[in-house]
Protein backbone atom coordinates (compact mmCIF):
# COMPACT_ATOMS: atom_id res chain seq x y z
CA UNK A 1 0.00 0.00 0.00
CA UNK A 2 1.51 3.46 -1.00
CA UNK A 3 2.35 5.82 1.76
CA UNK A 4 -0.35 8.95 1.42
CA UNK A 5 1.61 12.54 1.89
CA UNK A 6 0.09 15.89 2.24
CA UNK A 7 1.75 18.93 0.70
CA UNK A 8 1.90 22.35 2.38
CA UNK A 9 2.00 25.29 -0.08
CA UNK A 10 4.14 28.10 1.60
CA UNK A 11 4.70 31.26 -0.89
CA UNK A 12 8.02 31.76 -1.74
CA UNK A 13 8.90 27.87 -0.63
CA UNK A 14 9.20 24.67 -2.11
CA UNK A 15 5.85 22.09 -1.15
CA UNK A 16 6.57 20.46 2.32
CA UNK A 17 5.79 17.19 1.94
CA UNK A 18 4.31 16.01 4.71
CA UNK A 19 3.33 12.22 5.75
CA UNK A 20 -0.39 10.91 6.56
CA UNK A 21 -0.68 7.93 9.06
CA UNK A 22 -3.06 5.95 9.60
CA UNK A 23 -4.66 4.52 12.88
CA UNK A 24 -6.36 1.27 13.45
CA UNK A 25 -9.93 3.64 13.50
CA UNK A 26 -10.81 7.46 12.96
CA UNK A 27 -9.70 10.18 10.60
CA UNK A 28 -6.07 9.90 9.39
CA UNK A 29 -3.49 12.51 10.86
CA UNK A 30 -1.12 14.58 9.00
CA UNK A 31 2.63 14.40 10.80
CA UNK A 32 3.61 17.80 10.69
CA UNK A 33 6.53 16.97 13.84
CA UNK A 34 9.34 17.69 11.24
CA UNK A 35 7.80 21.03 10.49
CA UNK A 36 9.59 22.78 12.75
CA UNK A 37 12.85 22.28 10.47
CA UNK A 38 11.20 24.15 7.58
CA UNK A 39 10.61 27.38 10.03
CA UNK A 40 7.11 27.01 10.83
CA UNK A 41 5.10 25.65 13.33
CA UNK A 42 1.47 24.91 14.10
CA UNK A 43 -1.65 26.84 15.97
CA UNK A 44 -4.16 25.42 17.18
CA UNK A 45 -4.93 26.59 20.71
CA UNK A 46 -7.64 24.30 22.57
CA UNK A 47 -6.01 21.76 20.40
CA UNK A 48 -9.24 21.04 18.42
CA UNK A 49 -7.60 19.51 15.37
CA UNK A 50 -4.71 18.45 17.38
CA UNK A 51 -3.33 14.30 18.14
CA UNK A 52 -0.57 14.38 20.63
CA UNK A 53 0.26 11.08 20.72
CA UNK A 54 -0.24 7.07 19.26
CA UNK A 55 -2.35 5.74 21.64
CA UNK A 56 -4.30 1.78 22.12
CA UNK A 57 -6.45 2.65 25.30
CA UNK A 58 -9.21 4.02 24.28
CA UNK A 59 -11.57 5.46 20.93
CA UNK A 60 -14.12 7.90 20.90
CA UNK A 61 -16.64 8.46 17.27
CA UNK A 62 -17.92 11.96 18.37
CA UNK A 63 -20.36 11.94 15.58
CA UNK A 64 -21.45 8.17 16.05
CA UNK A 65 -21.10 8.75 19.98
CA UNK A 66 -19.24 5.56 19.81
CA UNK A 67 -16.59 4.70 23.16
CA UNK A 68 -14.45 1.83 23.05
CA UNK A 69 -11.90 0.58 25.23
CA UNK A 70 -9.38 -1.83 24.15
CA UNK A 71 -12.47 -2.12 21.23
CA UNK A 72 -14.98 -3.06 23.33
CA UNK A 73 -17.83 -0.72 23.53
CA UNK A 74 -18.84 1.23 27.12
CA UNK A 75 -22.30 -0.42 26.71
CA UNK A 76 -20.79 -3.76 26.65
CA UNK A 77 -18.75 -3.10 29.49
CA UNK A 78 -21.52 -1.43 31.42
CA UNK A 79 -23.90 -4.52 31.32
CA UNK A 80 -21.27 -7.49 32.05
CA UNK A 81 -17.92 -6.33 33.42
CA UNK A 82 -17.32 -4.55 36.49
CA UNK A 83 -14.90 -1.62 37.20
CA UNK A 84 -12.23 -3.41 38.35
CA UNK A 85 -12.10 -5.54 35.49
CA UNK A 86 -12.62 -2.50 33.21
CA UNK A 87 -9.11 -1.38 35.25
CA UNK A 88 -7.50 -4.00 34.43
CA UNK A 89 -8.65 -3.88 31.06
CA UNK A 90 -7.08 -0.52 30.39
CA UNK A 91 -3.64 -0.73 32.11
CA UNK A 92 -3.00 -4.44 31.08
CA UNK A 93 -4.34 -4.39 27.23
CA UNK A 94 -6.55 -7.28 27.59
CA UNK A 95 -9.81 -8.73 29.75
CA UNK A 96 -8.36 -10.88 32.99
CA UNK A 97 -9.38 -14.52 32.76
CA UNK A 98 -11.33 -15.86 35.86
CA UNK A 99 -7.53 -16.54 37.81
CA UNK A 100 -6.34 -13.53 36.19
CA UNK A 101 -9.06 -11.48 37.62
CA UNK A 102 -9.38 -13.25 41.14
CA UNK A 103 -5.31 -12.21 41.74
CA UNK A 104 -6.23 -8.87 40.55
CA UNK A 105 -9.07 -8.46 43.40
CA UNK A 106 -6.19 -10.38 45.91
CA UNK A 107 -3.53 -7.55 44.95
CA UNK A 108 -5.80 -4.47 45.14
CA UNK A 109 -7.34 -5.50 48.22
CA UNK A 110 -3.16 -5.56 49.87
CA UNK A 111 -2.84 -2.13 49.44
CA UNK A 112 -6.11 -0.29 50.16
CA UNK A 113 -4.88 1.28 53.44
CA UNK A 114 -3.42 4.91 53.30
CA UNK A 115 0.11 4.99 55.33
CA UNK A 116 -0.62 5.76 58.84
CA UNK A 117 1.89 9.00 58.25
CA UNK A 118 -0.33 10.17 55.44
CA UNK A 119 -4.13 11.09 57.99
CA UNK A 120 -1.60 13.71 59.48
CA UNK A 121 -1.77 15.78 56.23
CA UNK A 122 -5.52 16.28 56.54
CA UNK A 123 -5.10 17.98 60.15
CA UNK A 124 -3.65 20.87 57.96
CA UNK A 125 -6.58 21.37 56.09
CA UNK A 126 -9.00 23.65 57.02
CA UNK A 127 -12.69 21.80 57.33
CA UNK A 128 -14.71 23.11 54.74
CA UNK A 129 -11.37 22.78 52.45
CA UNK A 130 -13.30 21.97 49.21
CA UNK A 131 -12.39 18.00 49.09
CA UNK A 132 -10.96 18.54 45.68
CA UNK A 133 -8.14 20.80 46.88
CA UNK A 134 -7.52 18.01 50.24
CA UNK A 135 -7.18 15.11 46.97
CA UNK A 136 -4.71 17.53 44.84
CA UNK A 137 -2.86 17.64 48.63
CA UNK A 138 -2.74 14.14 49.76
CA UNK A 139 -2.76 12.35 46.29
CA UNK A 140 0.58 14.67 45.62
CA UNK A 141 1.68 13.62 48.85
CA UNK A 142 2.01 10.37 48.04
CA UNK A 143 4.88 10.61 46.01
CA UNK A 144 6.60 11.42 48.90
CA UNK A 145 6.29 7.90 50.43
CA UNK A 146 7.26 6.07 47.21
CA UNK A 147 9.55 7.87 45.53
CA UNK A 148 13.32 6.63 46.20
CA UNK A 149 12.17 2.77 45.64
CA UNK A 150 9.96 3.88 42.16
CA UNK A 151 11.99 3.62 38.77
CA UNK A 152 9.59 4.46 35.96
CA UNK A 153 11.87 2.70 33.87
CA UNK A 154 10.89 -0.70 35.31
CA UNK A 155 7.76 -1.94 34.22
CA UNK A 156 7.34 -3.71 37.53
CA UNK A 157 7.65 -0.49 39.67
CA UNK A 158 5.14 0.95 37.07
CA UNK A 159 2.67 -1.37 37.86
CA UNK A 160 3.09 -1.58 41.13
CA UNK A 161 1.82 2.33 41.43
CA UNK A 162 -0.71 1.53 39.24
CA UNK A 163 -1.83 -1.13 41.29
CA UNK A 164 -1.31 1.63 44.85
CA UNK A 165 -3.33 4.27 42.70
CA UNK A 166 -6.39 2.13 42.21
CA UNK A 167 -6.37 0.72 45.56
CA UNK A 168 -5.48 3.86 48.06
CA UNK A 169 -7.91 6.58 46.08
CA UNK A 170 -11.00 5.47 47.21
CA UNK A 171 -9.56 5.30 51.21
CA UNK A 172 -8.21 8.96 50.34
CA UNK A 173 -11.35 9.88 48.65
CA UNK A 174 -13.62 9.02 51.75
CA UNK A 175 -11.10 10.08 54.05
CA UNK A 176 -11.48 13.70 52.66
CA UNK A 177 -15.20 13.43 52.99
CA UNK A 178 -15.05 12.26 57.08
CA UNK A 179 -12.23 15.11 57.49
CA UNK A 180 -14.79 17.67 56.29
CA UNK A 181 -17.51 16.69 58.52
CA UNK A 182 -15.31 16.22 61.50
CA UNK A 183 -16.04 11.99 61.65
CA UNK A 184 -13.30 9.76 62.23
CA UNK A 185 -11.42 7.89 59.63
CA UNK A 186 -13.01 4.42 58.72
CA UNK A 187 -10.57 1.98 57.37
CA UNK A 188 -10.95 0.03 54.04
CA UNK A 189 -12.28 -3.82 54.28
CA UNK A 190 -11.15 -5.93 51.82
CA UNK A 191 -13.64 -8.83 52.17
CA UNK A 192 -15.94 -5.73 50.32
CA UNK A 193 -16.17 -5.63 46.61
CA UNK A 194 -14.67 -2.11 45.65
CA UNK A 195 -17.78 -0.01 44.64
CA UNK A 196 -19.26 -1.56 48.28
CA UNK A 197 -15.79 -1.08 50.68
CA UNK A 198 -15.92 2.91 49.21
CA UNK A 199 -19.46 3.49 50.41
CA UNK A 200 -18.33 1.27 53.86
CA UNK A 201 -15.58 4.09 54.09
CA UNK A 202 -17.81 7.04 53.35
CA UNK A 203 -20.50 6.54 55.50
CA UNK A 204 -19.73 3.76 58.18
CA UNK A 205 -19.02 4.77 61.49
CA UNK A 206 -17.11 3.65 64.53
CA UNK A 207 -20.24 3.22 66.57
CA UNK A 208 -22.51 1.57 63.63
CA UNK A 209 -21.88 -0.34 61.03
CA UNK A 210 -23.21 0.76 57.75
CA UNK A 211 -24.91 -1.90 55.25
CA UNK A 212 -24.18 -1.41 51.97
CA UNK A 213 -27.23 -1.73 49.63
CA UNK A 214 -26.08 -4.33 46.89
CA UNK A 215 -28.64 -1.74 44.54
CA UNK A 216 -26.49 1.49 45.58
CA UNK A 217 -23.28 -0.72 44.97
CA UNK A 218 -24.17 -1.65 41.47
CA UNK A 219 -24.69 1.81 40.97
CA UNK A 220 -21.55 3.01 42.13
CA UNK A 221 -19.14 0.48 40.57
CA UNK A 222 -21.12 1.65 37.43
CA UNK A 223 -20.51 5.61 37.55
CA UNK A 224 -16.63 4.19 38.36
CA UNK A 225 -16.77 2.35 35.32
CA UNK A 226 -18.47 4.87 32.92
CA UNK A 227 -16.31 7.13 34.11
CA UNK A 228 -12.84 5.26 33.35
CA UNK A 229 -10.87 6.45 30.84
CA UNK A 230 -11.71 8.97 28.14
CA UNK A 231 -8.97 9.63 25.56
CA UNK A 232 -6.77 12.39 25.13
CA UNK A 233 -8.89 14.92 27.30
CA UNK A 234 -7.56 17.63 29.19
CA UNK A 235 -7.08 16.00 33.08
CA UNK A 236 -5.18 12.77 31.08
CA UNK A 237 -3.49 15.17 28.36
CA UNK A 238 -1.93 17.03 31.84
CA UNK A 239 -0.85 13.66 33.34
CA UNK A 240 0.68 13.13 30.22
CA UNK A 241 2.55 16.06 30.16
CA UNK A 242 3.69 15.85 33.36
CA UNK A 243 4.66 12.74 33.09
CA UNK A 244 6.40 13.49 30.12
CA UNK A 245 9.31 15.27 32.18
CA UNK A 246 10.34 11.80 34.21
CA UNK A 247 8.32 13.16 37.23
CA UNK A 248 6.88 10.93 39.58
CA UNK A 249 3.59 9.26 39.02
CA UNK A 250 1.78 10.14 42.03
CA UNK A 251 2.37 14.03 41.24
CA UNK A 252 1.27 13.57 37.64
CA UNK A 253 -1.81 12.39 39.18
CA UNK A 254 -2.15 15.21 41.04
CA UNK A 255 -1.43 17.24 38.21
CA UNK A 256 -4.62 15.52 36.43
CA UNK A 257 -6.79 16.16 39.58
CA UNK A 258 -6.02 19.41 40.00
CA UNK A 259 -6.97 19.66 36.08
CA UNK A 260 -9.96 17.89 36.19
CA UNK A 261 -11.41 19.97 38.93
CA UNK A 262 -12.34 22.71 36.29
CA UNK A 263 -16.33 22.81 35.39
CA UNK A 264 -15.69 22.87 31.85
CA UNK A 265 -14.37 18.97 32.97
CA UNK A 266 -14.97 16.95 35.61
CA UNK A 267 -16.40 19.92 38.06
CA UNK A 268 -19.81 19.98 35.62
CA UNK A 269 -21.20 17.07 37.84
CA UNK A 270 -20.86 19.31 40.79
CA UNK A 271 -22.04 22.49 38.71
CA UNK A 272 -25.31 20.34 37.02
CA UNK A 273 -26.49 19.21 40.04
CA UNK A 274 -26.31 22.79 41.57
CA UNK A 275 -27.71 24.18 38.33
CA UNK A 276 -30.68 21.81 38.76
CA UNK A 277 -31.30 22.96 42.12
CA UNK A 278 -31.33 26.49 41.17
CA UNK A 279 -33.37 25.83 38.93
CA UNK A 280 -35.77 24.51 41.16
CA UNK A 281 -39.09 23.63 39.38
CA UNK A 282 -39.89 22.53 36.12
CA UNK A 283 -41.81 25.79 35.30
CA UNK A 284 -38.44 27.63 35.00
CA UNK A 285 -36.60 25.28 33.09
CA UNK A 286 -37.67 27.52 29.46
CA UNK A 287 -35.93 30.61 31.48
CA UNK A 288 -32.61 28.93 32.03
CA UNK A 289 -32.58 27.19 28.34
CA UNK A 290 -33.04 30.94 27.11
CA UNK A 291 -30.09 32.05 29.62
CA UNK A 292 -27.77 29.56 28.20
CA UNK A 293 -28.47 30.69 24.15
CA UNK A 294 -28.36 34.54 25.39
CA UNK A 295 -24.47 35.61 24.40
CA UNK A 296 -24.35 38.12 26.79
CA UNK A 297 -25.19 35.98 29.44
CA UNK A 298 -22.28 33.40 30.48
CA UNK A 299 -24.56 30.68 31.94
CA UNK A 300 -23.97 27.39 30.11
CA UNK A 301 -26.43 24.09 30.52
CA UNK A 302 -24.54 21.97 32.37
CA UNK A 303 -24.10 18.54 31.82
CA UNK A 304 -24.81 19.40 27.71
CA UNK A 305 -22.29 19.76 24.77
CA UNK A 306 -18.92 18.15 24.43
CA UNK A 307 -16.11 19.13 22.80
CA UNK A 308 -15.71 15.46 20.98
CA UNK A 309 -19.16 14.00 21.22
CA UNK A 310 -21.43 15.71 18.34
CA UNK A 311 -24.63 13.20 19.32
CA UNK A 312 -25.44 11.68 22.68
CA UNK A 313 -22.51 10.83 24.95
CA UNK A 314 -23.47 6.67 25.38
CA UNK A 315 -21.95 7.26 28.86
CA UNK A 316 -24.65 9.82 29.23
CA UNK A 317 -27.20 6.79 27.52
CA UNK A 318 -26.41 4.03 30.30
CA UNK A 319 -26.27 6.96 33.28
CA UNK A 320 -29.99 7.51 32.38
CA UNK A 321 -30.60 4.02 32.54
CA UNK A 322 -28.76 3.63 35.83
CA UNK A 323 -30.15 6.59 37.07
CA UNK A 324 -33.70 5.38 36.68
CA UNK A 325 -32.98 2.01 38.51
CA UNK A 326 -31.67 3.68 40.94
CA UNK A 327 -34.43 5.86 41.62
CA UNK A 328 -36.66 3.23 41.42
CA UNK A 329 -35.05 0.88 43.97
CA UNK A 330 -35.32 4.12 46.30
CA UNK A 331 -38.49 4.29 45.40
CA UNK A 332 -38.02 8.36 44.63
CA UNK A 333 -38.71 8.19 41.02
CA UNK A 334 -40.90 11.30 41.49
CA UNK A 335 -37.75 13.28 43.01
CA UNK A 336 -38.13 16.49 41.69
CA UNK A 337 -34.39 17.27 40.39
CA UNK A 338 -35.09 13.88 38.31
CA UNK A 339 -38.05 15.54 36.46
CA UNK A 340 -36.24 18.86 36.54
CA UNK A 341 -33.50 17.22 34.48
CA UNK A 342 -36.01 15.20 32.51
CA UNK A 343 -37.74 18.33 31.17
CA UNK A 344 -34.42 20.08 30.74
CA UNK A 345 -33.09 17.27 28.03
CA UNK A 346 -36.42 17.46 26.05
CA UNK A 347 -36.47 21.46 25.67
CA UNK A 348 -32.96 21.42 25.27
CA UNK A 349 -32.92 18.70 22.64
CA UNK A 350 -35.81 20.31 20.56
CA UNK A 351 -34.58 24.03 20.73
CA UNK A 352 -32.85 24.72 17.08
CA UNK A 353 -29.82 26.45 19.25
CA UNK A 354 -29.17 23.32 20.72
CA UNK A 355 -29.65 20.99 17.39
CA UNK A 356 -27.95 23.29 15.12
CA UNK A 357 -24.50 23.36 17.59
CA UNK A 358 -24.98 19.94 18.21
CA UNK A 359 -25.01 20.04 22.32
CA UNK A 360 -26.52 16.83 23.87
CA UNK A 361 -26.29 15.23 27.48
CA UNK A 362 -22.81 14.23 28.49
CA UNK A 363 -22.05 11.61 31.23
CA UNK A 364 -22.05 14.53 33.71
CA UNK A 365 -26.10 15.27 33.30
CA UNK A 366 -27.52 12.42 35.25
CA UNK A 367 -24.77 10.96 37.55
CA UNK A 368 -24.75 14.17 40.17
CA UNK A 369 -28.72 12.46 40.36
CA UNK A 370 -27.56 9.04 41.05
CA UNK A 371 -24.70 10.08 43.37
CA UNK A 372 -27.41 12.36 45.29
CA UNK A 373 -29.78 9.38 45.30
CA UNK A 374 -27.20 7.36 46.98
CA UNK A 375 -26.38 10.04 49.60
CA UNK A 376 -23.38 11.41 48.27
CA UNK A 377 -22.86 15.18 48.93
CA UNK A 378 -22.15 17.40 45.84
CA UNK A 379 -18.72 18.33 46.99
CA UNK A 380 -17.35 15.23 46.88
CA UNK A 381 -19.10 14.60 42.88
CA UNK A 382 -15.89 15.40 41.36
CA UNK A 383 -14.05 13.32 44.17
CA UNK A 384 -15.46 10.36 42.56
CA UNK A 385 -14.93 11.37 38.98
CA UNK A 386 -11.03 11.87 39.83
CA UNK A 387 -11.56 8.35 41.44
CA UNK A 388 -12.39 6.75 38.77
CA UNK A 389 -10.31 8.60 36.13
CA UNK A 390 -7.31 7.16 38.24
CA UNK A 391 -6.91 4.54 36.04
CA UNK A 392 -7.42 5.97 33.05
CA UNK A 393 -4.56 8.39 34.04
CA UNK A 394 -2.23 5.80 35.19
CA UNK A 395 -2.68 3.75 32.03
CA UNK A 396 -1.80 6.35 29.85
CA UNK A 397 1.08 7.55 31.33
CA UNK A 398 2.60 3.58 31.69
CA UNK A 399 1.76 3.76 27.99
CA UNK A 400 4.00 6.84 27.33
CA UNK A 401 6.68 5.90 29.50
CA UNK A 402 6.67 2.33 28.24
CA UNK A 403 7.39 3.34 24.63
CA UNK A 404 10.35 6.50 23.49
CA UNK A 405 9.20 9.79 24.43
CA UNK A 406 10.06 12.96 24.61
CA UNK A 407 9.45 15.52 27.16
CA UNK A 408 6.15 17.84 25.89
CA UNK A 409 6.65 21.30 25.03
CA UNK A 410 4.50 23.25 22.95
CA UNK A 411 5.64 25.96 20.87
CA UNK A 412 3.90 29.55 20.28
CA UNK A 413 2.93 32.67 18.33
CA UNK A 414 4.88 35.48 20.40
CA UNK A 415 2.42 38.67 20.09
CA UNK A 416 4.49 40.88 22.68
CA UNK A 417 6.75 43.43 22.35
CA UNK A 418 9.90 43.17 20.14
CA UNK A 419 12.91 43.72 21.98
CA UNK A 420 13.58 46.94 23.17
CA UNK A 421 16.10 48.64 25.88
CA UNK A 422 15.83 49.11 29.10
CA UNK A 423 14.85 52.60 30.04
CA UNK A 424 18.09 54.77 30.82
N1 LIG B 1 -24.78 25.55 26.98
C1 LIG B 1 -24.95 26.52 26.05
N2 LIG B 1 -24.18 26.70 24.97
C2 LIG B 1 -23.15 25.86 24.83
C3 LIG B 1 -22.87 24.83 25.75
C4 LIG B 1 -23.74 24.69 26.86
N3 LIG B 1 -23.53 23.72 27.76
N4 LIG B 1 -21.78 24.15 25.35
C5 LIG B 1 -21.37 24.74 24.22
N5 LIG B 1 -22.19 25.78 23.91
C6 LIG B 1 -22.09 26.63 22.71
C7 LIG B 1 -21.00 27.67 22.87
O1 LIG B 1 -21.50 28.88 23.41
C8 LIG B 1 -20.50 27.84 21.47
O2 LIG B 1 -21.39 28.67 20.78
P1 LIG B 1 -20.84 29.67 19.61
O3 LIG B 1 -20.28 28.76 18.54
O4 LIG B 1 -22.05 30.41 19.19
O5 LIG B 1 -19.79 30.53 20.24
C9 LIG B 1 -20.62 26.44 20.87
O6 LIG B 1 -21.68 25.80 21.62
C10 LIG B 1 -19.35 25.60 20.95
O7 LIG B 1 -18.93 25.60 22.31
P2 LIG B 1 -17.41 25.64 22.76
O8 LIG B 1 -17.30 26.14 24.16
O9 LIG B 1 -16.59 26.34 21.71
O10 LIG B 1 -17.07 24.09 22.70
P3 LIG B 1 -15.86 23.37 23.40
O11 LIG B 1 -15.66 22.12 22.68
O12 LIG B 1 -14.70 24.30 23.57
O13 LIG B 1 -16.42 23.07 24.90
C11 LIG B 1 -17.50 22.04 26.71
C12 LIG B 1 -16.94 21.87 25.29
C13 LIG B 1 -17.81 20.66 27.29
C14 LIG B 1 -16.46 22.72 27.63
C15 LIG B 1 -18.78 22.91 26.64
O14 LIG B 1 -19.76 22.25 25.85
C16 LIG B 1 -19.34 23.25 28.02
O15 LIG B 1 -18.91 24.24 28.63
N6 LIG B 1 -20.33 22.42 28.53
C17 LIG B 1 -20.85 22.62 29.85
C18 LIG B 1 -19.90 22.00 30.86
C19 LIG B 1 -19.94 20.48 30.85
O16 LIG B 1 -21.01 19.88 30.89
N7 LIG B 1 -18.75 19.86 30.87
C20 LIG B 1 -18.62 18.41 30.96
C21 LIG B 1 -17.97 17.78 29.77
S1 LIG B 1 -18.18 15.99 29.79
C22 LIG B 1 -17.26 15.47 31.13
C23 LIG B 1 -15.80 15.55 30.91
O17 LIG B 1 -15.32 14.96 29.91
O18 LIG B 1 -15.10 16.14 31.73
Amino acid sequence: MTEKKAYLNIEGHDPIELPILSGTLGADVIDISNLGSHGYFTFDPGYTSTGACKSSITYIDGEKGILLHRGYPIEQLAEKSDFLEVCYLLFYGELPTAEEKSEFIKTIGTHTMAHEQLSFFFRGFRRDAHPMSIMCGVVGALSAFYHDAMDITDARHREITANRLVAKIPTLAAMSYKYSIGQPFVYPRNDLDYASNFLHMMFATPCEEYKVSPVLAKAMDRIFMLHADHEQNASTSTVRLAGSSQANPFACIAAGIATLWGPAHGGANEACLQMLMEIGDESRVDEYVERAKDKNDPFRLMGFGHRVYKNYDPRAVVMQKTCDEVLAELGINDEPLFRIARKLEKVALEDPYFIEKKLYPNVDFYSGIILRAIGIPTSMFTVIFALARTIGWISHWNEMVSEPYRIGRPRQLYTGHPQRDYPE
